[in-house]
């Protein structure tokens, strides 16, 4: 068999502000492989089928905390959580056919690795779409699924406030927080996210950027719970507006910071002493050891089963990564951004 193309995107430059799609990364069709005989030395060859664009992909971008180097290397394709198939191996621990998992599938057409450590074999979709589990079933699924489980406590009748909660790990904080009896208080960037809060059963929703998040939360609070994706001012407005005493912060994650030179500083900080806020910041790598068995025997059913929901917004073709990274950081995206590189 003739070369084939096997096109990628590489990291060009570290962005200032949100990344450019053709100056932050850039997208490239002069290499080539030769599918039947690209020498494995005992690895295997695999063929990217998905790629979740997710917000920390942007942190990853910048020079990571003791080092003179960012995350993603010049002139190399990225990586992030994705799906691949094994074309051909070498290595004992995966076949040909295997769909594997990981959170280092490159932004490349077809790789080959010396090493299946990291990458998890996928036995059974329980017939739903694999690009599932990168989603609701994958990464931000497992994030909000552990945090809620470690963190949140939830007493039926509490007050909770979820920001981003029209995203992959927001919407299912807001249906695990509905499931549990709470009053839900979501906010989201648009009017249509606001349409889709409502429909998965929230109290309150509301765009912040055309409403006030200090007057909707000393409207509709106090909170019990804060669910944290955004950080920043949305964050000090949050903890002014804590119950006086025993609240619970979840903090997941800080994406109005992730693009700004300057972040938002906190003015509301010394209320964390006054009202014995519980501020739980979490990583879901650490806490899945524990939670991930449970994880995967509820949560595949009840997606099945259409009682949890979620939104995907799939593009087609590797050349649409760039552009994606962008709207994900920009939040002109409904759901779970995935990059579908390959139907099989
Ligand atoms: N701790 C962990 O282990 C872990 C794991 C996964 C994800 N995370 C974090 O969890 C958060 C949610 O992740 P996700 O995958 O569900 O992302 P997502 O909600 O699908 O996408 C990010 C959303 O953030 C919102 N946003 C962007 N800039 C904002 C700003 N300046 N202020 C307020 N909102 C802004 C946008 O929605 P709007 O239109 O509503 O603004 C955007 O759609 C992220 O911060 C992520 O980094 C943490």
């Amino acid at each position: 068999m003739a070369p084939v193309i096997n096109a990628k995107t590489v990291f060009n430059e570290i962005p200032t502000g949100y990344p450019v799609p053709g100056k932050t990364t850039v997208y490239d069709t002069s290499e080539t492989i030769d599918l039947e005989n690209e020498p494995l030395h005992g690895g295997f060859l695999a063929k990217t089928l998905i790629i979740a664009i997710d917000p920390f992909l942007r942190n990853r971008m910048n020079i990571q905390q003791g080092t003179d180097k960012p995350g993603f290397e010049f002139g190399r394709p990225l990586s992030a959580f994705g799906l691949a198939k094994i074309l051909r191996s070498e290595d004992p621990s995966v076949k040909a056919g295997d769909v594997i998992r990981g959170g280092q599938i490159p932004f490349q057409q077809y790789f080959v690795r010396n090493d299946a450590t990291g990458f998890e074999i996928l036995k059974d979709n329980h017939s739903l779409p694999w690009s599932l589990w990168v989603g609701v079933l994958g990464m931000p699924g497992h994030t909000a699924y552990v945090g809620w489980k470690e963190h949140a406590r939830a007493k039926k009748g509490e007050t909770i406030f979820v920001s981003a909660a029209a995203g992959s790990v927001g919407s299912l904080i807001l249906q695990f927080a509905k499931r549990d009896g709470l009053k839900v208080i979501a906010s989201a960037g648009s009017d249509d996210k606001v349409a889709w809060l409502r429909e998965l059963g929230a109290d309150v929703a509301f765009n912040y950027k055309t409403e006030s998040t200090a007057e909707v939360l000393k409207r509709e609070g106090p909170l019990d719970i804060y669910f944290d994706n955004v950080g920043g001012e949305t964050l000090d407005l949050a903890l002014e507006n804590a119950a006086p005493r025993g609240s619970r912060f979840l903090e997941c994650g800080m994406i109005s910071n992730y693009n700004e030179e300057n972040p938002y500083r906190l003015k509301n900080a010394l209320f964390i002493i006054k009202k014995e806020i519980a501020i739980n910041g979490f990583f879901f790598g650490s806490l899945l050891p524990k939670w991930g068995a449970d994880f995967e025997r509820e949560m595949p059913p009840l997606v099945k089963e259409g009682a949890i929901k979620f939104q995907e917004d799939a593009v087609r073709g590797l050349e649409h990564a760039g552009q994606s990274l962008a709207d994900v950081q920009r939040g002109t995206v409904l759901g779970k951004r995935v990059v579908i590189v390959a139907d099989h």
